[in-house]
């Protein structure tokens, strides 16, 4: 009889999104008539830049000849891509980041959850609460923790509990770990992190010879020119960090899927005889064995994000969303609602009416406004009371959605 992993049954619901799906069809097939408007998962609306559908296009046609045609891959990414990411992305930061520690893939949501098939067993792990689900759960599944408890919290995780007291910040923890979910700008609270407080994780990570698993997937978003992009803007992150990206928010790939994740040279873990082992050569032998690589067409549009064009065309989509992020507060503010986030990342993290918890607040906002959010319990204990509101649509859903909140919380 074949036997299941039985580490998906201590999964305490299903996950975050499906859920959501689920009540939204049970509600639009009560009320056929009802316009829904999405402001929950952070899926992008807006059309692909320009620069890279031409680049796809003209990848389309090199494949249908035959100097053109391109079987696999290099499983890491093709060199040309690799190179272009490391310039713009990390050396124009002052980054020491080589094409060699880019690793190319189809998303950072799976690659943030595979970098547990290189990282033991043993772990202590720290993740901040709300959080984004794919890190706890993903550990759940890899029997990296116990069961979970009453309020969904999993045995064996350290949590570190975000809110407005600390800024949406997590303080450094008290307890020693050995692995860091961090995720600037955050998912889901919308907070981001100065080059201060990276440096005491960075600090911290280096004294307990910890791994920083850094989240960098809205970096595009980030507003203010002092805050870092990068956790390699911190003097010593190579030797603690890894970090990973993705072209799906600033560049509209959510459908297309390009990502990557960077693996410093030299950046070590330890064995269980204590032995010090390279990730990097970890990393590879892992993407090598379990990935094919990103196919051609969608990585030569994704190199099209860096020409002065697509550079041009991806700011322009990111002020498109970040303009959507100032109306949802300015509007939920005057609502009367308090509101965070949305000013260096494209979700708003909203405190839910007196009396309502989150998922209370979403299923009035479904039913009296037919918008669509998503409850911050889903997020974590700690996120319970909290709303999250998605910039990720068109203008004039976003201003119809504010005008029907208002109407819903004020009759
Ligand atoms: C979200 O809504 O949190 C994101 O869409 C999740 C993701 O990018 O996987």
């Amino acid at each position: 009889m074949a036997q299941v992993n039985g580490n998906y049954l201590k999964l305490k619901a299903g996950y975050l999104f499906p859920e959501i799906a689920r009540r939204v069809k049970a509600f639009s097939e009560a009320n056929p008539r009802a316009a829904i408007i999405r402001l929950g998962i952070g899926d992008v609306t807006e059309p692909l830049p320009e620069a890279c559908r031409t680049a796809m296009k003209t990848a389309v046609d090199a494949m249908g000849t035959r100097e053109g045609f391109h079987g696999y891959g290099p499983e890491q990414g093709y060199l040309w891509l690799r190179e272009a990411i490391a310039r713009h992305d990390f050396q124009s930061r002052g980054c020491r980041i080589t094409a060699e520690e880019i690793f190319v893939s189809d998303g950072s949501k799976c690659d943030s959850s595979n970098i547990l098939d290189i990282l033991g067993e043993g772990n202590r792990i720290a993740v901040t609460d709300p959080v984004y689900p794919v890190y706890v759960d993903s550990n759940v599944m890899a029997g990296r923790t116990g069961e979970a408890d009453a309020a969904g919290q999993y045995g064996g995780l350290t949590y570190l509990p975000i809110n407005a007291g600390n800024g949406f910040t997590a303080r450094i923890p008290s307890e020693p770990v050995d692995l860091i979910y961090l995720c600037f700008p955050n998912n889901p609270t919308g907070a981001v992190a100065t080059k201060e407080q990276l440096k005491a994780w960075v600090d911290y990570a280096r004294a307990h010879d910890a791994l920083i698993l850094f989240d960098a997937a809205y970096e595009a978003f980030i507003q203010d020119p002092s805050l870092p992009h990068s956790i390699y803007e911190i003097e010593g992150a190579r030797e603690c960090a890894i970090e990973f990206r993705s072209f799906s928010k600033n560049a509209g790939f959510t459908g297309t899927r390009c990502a990557l994740t960077v693996v410093p040279r030299g950046l070590m873990g330890t064995a269980a005889n204590g032995e010090k082992v390279e990730l990097w050569g970890l990393w590879n032998r892992r993407q090598c064995t379990k990935f094919n690589g990103v196919s051609y067409i969608v990585q030569r549009g994704a190199e099209a994000v860096y020409s002065p064009e697509g550079q041009a065309q991806v700011k322009g989509l990111i002020a498109f969303y970040m303009d959507n992020a100032a109306i949802i507060r300015r509007e939920l503010s005057a609502a009367g609602l308090q509101v965070y986030g949305g000013e260096q990342a494209p979700y708003v993290w909203i405190k839910t009416p007196t009396g309502l918890d989150s998922w209370g607040f979403f299923d009035r906002l479904l039913n009296e406004a037919h918008v669509v959010g998503t409850p911050g319990s889903g997020f974590g204990a700690a996120g319970e009371g909290y709303f999250r509101l998605s910039a990720f649509n068109s203008r004039d859903n976003v201003i119809e959605a504010m005008g029907r909140i208002t109407r819903a919380l004020h009759g």
